[in-house]
């Protein structure tokens, strides 16, 4: 079984890479995202007006007469005759225009944005809760994780705001430099010639920090996984008396971690006192330059300060673009593998023409059955006929492939060979749900959900009513203890039941499976978790459960099995020998002797 995805999204061209970001995320909200890039085309536009309009402001005020003043002779006279008014009220008219694109930009932008965090999270979690279980167990639970509460966002800041302010700090660049070289276009070659030595330090600087920003990125997915292990396995590392040793791993990654934030934190403080400096000389030759052109009257005091205004405006906006090619390179990294996860198609799918399974089946066909988790065979020809009602007891050795006959059958993992039918039709061309609607499954450590009793009982039966669920409780012997609990049926049991004992568990799953009245019962060690007392209530309550329904069931202890109608004895994956309890005593066989030593005791039935 591998699991590669169907488009290889890890090798996606950038450009395939950002049509799909466009098509699945961004198009669906084309008229918002319109919106935002016109508000940040007003911004764009306001701020250059006002950078230009401090030409002729400063020459209106000052009144300067100067035969090189380009603007204030092209200006309608109600603006020129009282600049007292006119120079402020177009700064402010300008201003409110500015903030009202500003406002309608970033509210909109925050509308789709977190729109589209909320999709990519759905659809992770979907994707998640349909996969296989054989993928599920490979990749590790703090990768999932962090993709849909990290990667998303990065999506987001890439997609959304990354965009729109591309397109604000572009026109920016483009209408300051315009207005630049429209004032002085020899002094502007002259600057852009020292932009580059500006941009390469920068790019220095902006590659430190985005290949700390990756590393950093990777790590909080470790620390996820790290703390979510040690979390998990509390007990284990409480007995082992390991918690200095968690510390110092879990410090590691930390360690890890926060060595990459400092060197990226360290890079971009580092960027602008760098700048800075450039800036500084750049504005000395700048002004060197000024005085000389000045000298020749090609430019006037006022062209000079709207020309320093207009330099600023655009290498902010330049140096947010550069900032931005980070968010964007972190934007498809996150992209990348969002999309890998989303790409792994589940391969237990349903057949095109998917059949409904009738509850009064006759037989269940194991007709040569084989099965790998990888290449080693787990099970190997595995053939028996189950009658309807019959119990079949599976036994054998520890790693014999017991609990993996059990999950063919709800196929939570597809058979490699041979088939399972029920009746005639294979288990492969019945509807899923429909198959796994027929079965009930209790296993050992049977999960809970943090909700009430109640809840739990009826997980995956909405309609049930309160006297169904009180009903399931007494057959499976626990409605005595529930009514105990503060508050009854309504009591909440904790992260995974943690607040119940591992019989109550037990009997909160045989209820549920009460509940569900299903034909096909498949226990797990169903009582392994319990002590003596509470095991002959719960048996007592399986053998209630059993009658009437095919089961299949794998118990360590003789009493549990003893009266299976069929018992199969797995070696290695195959079944090495089968039959009841008394037939396979009187053969002495592997049962014999697991029962001997196995399961504690002399075979009692055969000794009498
Ligand atoms: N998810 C898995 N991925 C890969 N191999 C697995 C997986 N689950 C079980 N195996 C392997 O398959 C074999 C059979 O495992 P299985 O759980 O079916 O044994 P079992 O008979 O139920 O054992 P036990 O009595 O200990 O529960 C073992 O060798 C085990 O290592
Ligand atoms: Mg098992």
């Amino acid at each position: 079984m591998t699991h590669t995805p169907t488009t290889a999204a890890t090798e996606m061209r950038t450009s395939a890479l950002v049509a799909r970001v466009w098509s699945q995320y961004l198009s669906p909200q084309k008229g918002l995202l319109a919106f935002a890039i016109a508000c940040a085309v007003l911004v764009a536009v306001t701020t250059t007006v006002v950078v230009g309009w401090l030409d002729p402001a400063i020459n209106l005020l000052f009144r300067v007469n100067n035969t090189a003043d380009r603007i204030t002779p092209h200006l309608p006279v109600w603006i020129t005759a009282h600049p007292l008014i006119s120079v402020p009220a177009v700064i402010v008219v300008f201003g409110i225009l500015r903030f009202a694109g500003q406002r309608g930009l970033t509210t909109t932008l925050n509308r789709v944005g977190n729109q589209l965090v909320g999709r990519i999270q759905e659809q992770l979690f979907s994707r998640l809760v349909r996969a296989d279980l054989g993928h599920l167990q490979k990749a590790h639970s703090g990768q999932y994780l962090s993709s849909v509460l990290y990667d998303a966002d990065q999506v987001r800041d890439a997609a959304s705001t990354g965009l729109v302010q591309y397109v604000q700090a572009l026109l920016l660049v483009i209408g300051n430099l315009t207005f630049m070289f429209w004032t002085d276009w020899s002094m502007t070659l002259v600057v852009l010639l020292a932009g580059p030595v500006i941009g390469a330090v920068m790019s220095q600087y902006l590659k430190a920090t985005r290949k700390a920003a990756q590393g950093a990125m990777a790590e909080t997915s470790s620390l996820s996984t790290a703390v979510m292990e040690s979390l998990d396995g509390v007990k284990i590392v409480k007995i082992a008396n390991q918690e200095t040793a968690e510390e110092a791993r879990v410090g590691e990654v930390i360690n890890r971690r926060q060595r990459f934030l400092i060197k990226g934190a360290n890079a971009r403080s580092m960027a602008a006192p760098a700048t800075e400096v450039l800036t500084a000389f750049l504005l000395a030759g700048l002004l060197a330059f000024a005085g000389w052109r000045a000298q020749s009257g090609h430019l006037t005091v006022a062209g000079l300060f709207a020309y320093i205004a207009a330099l600023g405006t655009a290498s902010q906006a330049l140096r947010q673009l550069a900032g931005l090619q980070g968010t964007f390179t972190q934007g498809l990294t996150a992209a990348r593998r969002l999309f890998k996860a989303l790409d792994i198609e589940p391969e237990i799918t349903e057949a095109a023409n998917a059949k409904p399974l009738s509850r009064d089946f006759k037989a269940i066909t194991f007709d040569n059955a084989g099965f790998s988790y990888g290449d080693a065979p787990v099970l190997r020809n595995v053939s028996f006929i189950a009658k309807a009602g019959e119990s079949i007891a599976l036994v054998g050795p520890s790693g014999s492939g017991k609990s993996t006959l059990l999950n063919l059958l709800p196929r939570f993992y597809d058979l490699t060979a041979g088939d399972i039918r029920f009746d005639d039709i294979s288990h492969r061309d019945i509807a899923i749900t429909a198959l796994r609607s027929r079965i009930a499954l209790v296993t050992q450590d049977p999960f809970l959900f943090d909700d009430t009793i109640r809840a739990n009982i009826a997980y995956g039966n909405a309609n049930a009513t309160a006297e169904q669920i009180e009903q399931a409780a007494r057959d499976a012997a626990a409605d005595d203890f529930i009514r105990a609990l503060p508050q009854g049926y309504d009591t909440r049991v904790g992260e995974a039941g943690s607040r119940l004992s591992g019989g109550q568990k037990q009997r909160i799953a045989i209820a549920r499976a009460f509940l569900k009245d299903a034909p096909l019962l498949l226990l797990d060690e169903a009582t392994s978790a319990l002590d003596t007392q509470s095991e002959v209530k719960v048996q007592e309550a399986l053998e209630r459960l059993m009658k009437g329904r095919t089961t299949f069931l794998i118990a360590h202890r003789l009493s549990t099995i003893r009266h299976a109608d069929q018992i199969l004895v797995l070696d290695q994956g195959r079944i090495v020998e089968r039959g009841t309890h008394d037939q396979l005593t009187r053969t002495g066989g592997l049962y014999a002797s697991l029962a001997a030593t196995q399961f504690g005791h002399p075979v009692p039935e055969a000794a009498q």
